[in-house]
């Protein structure tokens, strides 16, 4: 296909986009909605039940992401509906930004543009020392795909690798800790690389932030529903743990107000696979899967 992924799916298939007027219009209607029988959504958005009851005739959700936890999976598993998603393509770029987030806690980045930018540079002289990465000991919250190139790319400079997991992953040379708080006991860096959704809800707890402890950072690429963010928030604030770095949060776009005067803290608008190339890469998965599905051949990445 050479053409943009949206010029394609106009021309492809008869497309009603769910704006908010046309939300609100389907909100009113007491009868169920037309003939649809796809929809394409985003992670963030997903598909709750009560649209999907709208929509009697839907077979298949192409999620453009690769969680699905804003998808009401056990409404779509009864009724027969088919979901995919985008994995793969974007892990990359997920597991870049844990890497320009670490970078970016330990170095102070974001607090030195601002210095340089604010012309204050030479009235202020040289700001406070930062600390070093190099030699750190890292931890990944879930070794799944993201988790992986994530440890691949911390390898090299890392004083050592660990992670938890459901259960141990095999032929990896990361040393395996039994539980959340065991991994964040023995670490420097938490990197949350879990999924989101109910099995994974405030995994890392008020224990596993007090086991990271004051010198401890944590960093989410993953969904923020696996934090408890209030404990993060107060352990923050108290200085019980050193740092954060978090591209998601338990509300967004709501990030807690709290959080914003805080020096020690490296916020982004969950922008993991935010890149061209990638998002391009996502879409065109989006409709692979549509027209492989219309086209009655196998789904290229059902869940
Ligand atoms: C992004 O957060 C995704 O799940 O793809």
């Amino acid at each position: 296909m050479t053409k943009p992924p949206l010029f394609y799916i106009d021309s492809s298939f008869a497309v009603p986009r769910l704006t908010e007027g046309l939300k609100a219009a389907y909100d009113l209607r007491p009868e169920p909605g037309p003939g649809i029988r796809a929809v394409a959504t985003h992670g963030s958005s997903g598909i709750d039940a009560a649209t999907m009851a709208k929509l009697p005739d839907l077979e298949i959700i192409a999620v453009s992401a690769v969680g699905v936890d804003k998808v009401d999976l056990a409404e779509a598993k009864r009724r027969g509906i088919h979901v995919t998603n985008t994995p793969d393509v974007l892990t990359d770029d997920v597991a870049d930004l844990a890497i320009g987030l670490m970078i970016a806690l330990y170095r102070n980045i974001p607090r030195d543009d601002a210095l340089v930018r604010s012309g204050r540079w030479a009235s202020a002289g040289m700001p406070k020392l930062s600390r070093r990465l190099t030699g750190q000991r890292i931890g990944i919250l879930g070794l799944g795909r993201i988790g992986q190139a994530i440890a691949k790319r911390a390898a090299p400079f890392a004083g050592e690798i660990a992670y938890h997991s459901r259960r141990p992953v095999a032929d990896v040379p990361w040393r395996y800790a039994e539980s959340a708080v065991a991994l964040a006991a023995s670490v420097d860096i938490l990197i949350v690389a879990t999924p989101g959704g109910p099995a994974t809800d405030k995994l890392v707890d008020a224990a596993v932030i007090d086991a990271l402890g004051p010198n401890g950072s944590l960093i989410n690429i993953a969904r923020g529903s696996v934090v408890d963010e209030d404990a993060l928030v107060a352990a923050l604030v108290e200085g019980r743990l050193g740092g954060a770095g978090l591209d998601v949060f338990a509300h967004e776009p709501h990030v807690p107000e709290a959080l914003l005067s805080l020096p020690n803290v490296v916020l982004l608008p969950h922008q993991g696979s935010a890149t061209v190339e990638t998002r391009d890469a996502m879409a065109q998965l989006v409709l692979d899967n549509l027209a492989a599905f219309f086209a009655g051949k196998p789904l290229l990445t059902p869940l």
